[in-house]
């Protein structure tokens, strides 16, 4: 899946001289729009965690995305690049008394929990609140299953929206995580039929909620798997199925529910790219006596490629993919320029072919790492800098250029 010659992120990366992330902000607009088409009626608030870039979530506002925001500054931020408080919500279920505060300060009062002690600091900290509890799920199915940190049990739900309404705080809401990059339809189905039966107990109590929080998990279409071959998420049937859920959650009585999604690396993953280069191509005896390649490249785990645990991101090598001539190939670990030995695919999972002739300076392209890039940078570990970011102008802006950002 190279960026097709011509295309905003194409001209980008050929024209970039230095290493970079990229992004397309036209791409993440249209993806917003197809979002919006699919899943008809569902609000969207993109999670701020997955690109806190001040023109991808100013292009995201100017939509009319809202903010899923783990923290005050990814308030501030959010807020800065235009998304209006009221379409924000404080998602993150961990936070402490004074975290609570100065989000309340600032405005927001949607915020997510998952148990008594977090929703008893809110009716403190942020009194007369709307607040959500976080389903927990199984994360089958999902390469990152956000299973046991957060979200609670049916049972420990209940009672946490009862303890709310008792505080004087308004339980407005359930959400889940299927899990972040969930390929399967199944992993949605089932916290469909969880949010269902916690919905019909609720009303039993007396409790009506306002909206289902969907959380995360839709896929990004452009990764390899652990061993280099193409990860291909049913993404038609994941929407039909969120579709379907959708339908029947809205049929149960005594609720009136609204649908909102926190969707973060679906929006934005295919359309960011990474410019890096040829550090070294070399080959030498590993101590089990084998010859192996190695590709060093400028960029890896701790340059924002850390998902590289559980995925690989597609490699163009730009200046050796001449029309119509035979590349020679050799099979190669590939691996980031620091000093830590985790920064490399693992070589047991297989190994990436790469031009032979490859040289120092080279550029490469890392295709389909515009989410969570930008966020996991380290800050001068080994005295690399994070990257600089350049994006091309959203759809319809004239001065739809490359602009260096900071
Ligand atoms: C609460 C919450 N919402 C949304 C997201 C975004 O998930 P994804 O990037 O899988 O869409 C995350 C990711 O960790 C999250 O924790």
């Amino acid at each position: 899946m190279e960026p097709r010659e011509n295309t905003p992120l194409h001209t980008a990366l050929a024209a970039a001289t230095d290493d970079r992330i990229t992004f397309d902000l036209a791409g993440i607009e249209a993806g917003y729009d197809t979002l919006r088409r699919e899943l008809p009626g569902v609000r969207v608030r993109f999670a701020v965690k997955a690109c806190p870039v001040d023109e991808v979530l100013a292009c995201l506002a100017a939509k009319g995305a809202g903010a899923d925001a783990a923290s005050v500054p990814e308030m501030e931020q959010a807020l800065r690049a235009g998304v209006p408080v009221g379409r924000m919500h404080y998602g993150n279920t961990v936070k402490s008394d004074e975290n609570i505060a100065d989000a309340y300060r600032l405005g927001v009062r949607d915020f997510a929990t998952d148990s008594v002690e977090d929703v008893t600091a809110l009716a403190v900290h942020a009194p007369g609140s709307r607040v959500f509890c976080r389903l927990a799920t199984s994360g089958d199915g999902a390469l990152w299953g956000l299973s046991d940190k957060y979200g609670c049990s049916p049972a420990d739900a209940l009672l946490v929206l009862e303890t709310a309404r008792d505080l004087g705080l308004t339980p407005a809401g359930l959400s889940v995580h299927v899990g972040s990059q969930q390929m399967t339809a199944e992993g949605w189905h089932s916290a469909f039929e969880q949010l269902a039966d916690v919905l019909t107990e609720l009303r039993r109590r007396g409790i009506s909620l306002d909206h289902v929080n969907l959380g995360g998990g839709l896929p990004a279409l452009g990764y390899l798997d652990r061993h280099g071959r193409p990860l291909d998420p049913p993404l038609d049937k994941i929407f039909a199925v969120i579709r379907e859920g959708t339908r029947h959650l809205g049929r149960i009585p005594g609720h009136r529910l609204a649908f909102v999604m926190e969707p973060g690396r679906h929006l934005v993953a295919d359309h960011g790219a990474i410019r890096a280069h040829v550090s070294r191509l070399s080959a030498r005896r590993g101590p089990d006596g084998e010859r192996r390649w190695w590709l060093y490249l400028s960029c890896g785990k701790f340059n924002g490629l850390y998902e590289m645990d559980e995925l690989r991101y597609r490699l163009v090598f730009p200046t050796h993919q001449m029309a119509g001539r035979e590349t020679e190939h050799v099979r190669a670990v590939v691996a980031g320029p620091t000093c830590d030995s985790d920064d490399a695919y693992a070589h047991d999972s297989g190994l990436t072919p790469v031009p032979r002739a490859l040289a120092s300076g080279d550029p490469v392209w890392v295709l389909s790492c515009g989410a969570y890039a930008t966020s996991y940078m380290t800050r001068g570990f080994n005295g690399f800098s994070p990257l600089p970011y350049t994006w091309t102008g959203p759809a319809g802006r004239p001065d739809s250029r490359t602009e260096p950002g900071g």
